[in-house]
């Protein structure tokens, strides 16, 4: 099985890598200016503002799983429009997308979240994030901040 980890050389992305490659699965990553230090996985350069990069990188991978650990922060063309790019892309190939979100998309006025709850972001890197609904996406998560990005 391939795994690609869409920005693979991030925080998340890199422990995302550490752990499919420690498994023995396939695993082939994502960077937009560096890329990371698993020598195991394979790396290749993508920008999700570009929609030709990642049909480029989708045909020559030909993953079975798409994981999106990207963050363009508040560059609304990659955090808000890349998700939706990259699942507009990954559905042409019919390849399952987990799509990695942000509990930034909550106000915190409440002391309980879950699903069903509607985005309230306060924050620049929040806002661009709850415009992200990448509609071929089988799976949303939306972790807690351990640290701050
Ligand atoms: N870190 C946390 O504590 C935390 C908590 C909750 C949720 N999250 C979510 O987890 C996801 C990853 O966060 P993170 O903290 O791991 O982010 P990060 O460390 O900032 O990593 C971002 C990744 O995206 C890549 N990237 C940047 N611009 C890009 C572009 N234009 N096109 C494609 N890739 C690009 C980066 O590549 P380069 O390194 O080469 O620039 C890097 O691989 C985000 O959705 C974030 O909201 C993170």
């Amino acid at each position: 099985m391939t795994t690609l980890v869409i920005g693979g050389s991030g925080f998340l992305g890199t422990e995302l890598v550490q752990q499919a490659t420690g498994a023995g699965y396939m695993t082939v990553a994502t960077y937009a200016t560096k890329p990371g230090k698993n020598s195991q996985a394979m790396w290749h350069t993508l920008d999700l503002r570009d929609p030709g990069q990642i049909d480029a990188v989708m045909a020559e991978v030909r993953p079975h799983l798409v994981i999106n650990a990207s963050s363009g922060g508040a560059d609304w063309a990659v955090t808000a429009e890349g998700p939706i790019r990259l699942a507009m892309t990954v559905a042409k190939y019919g390849t399952p997308l987990i799509h990695v979100s942000t509990d930034a998309v909550f106000s915190g006025a409440r002391s309980h979240y879950d699903e069903s709850c509607r985005p309230d972001p306060l924050t620049r890197t929040g806002r661009p994030k709850r415009r992200r609904r990448p509609v071929s996406s089988p799976c949303i998560r939306r972790p807690q901040s351990p640290v701050p990005h």
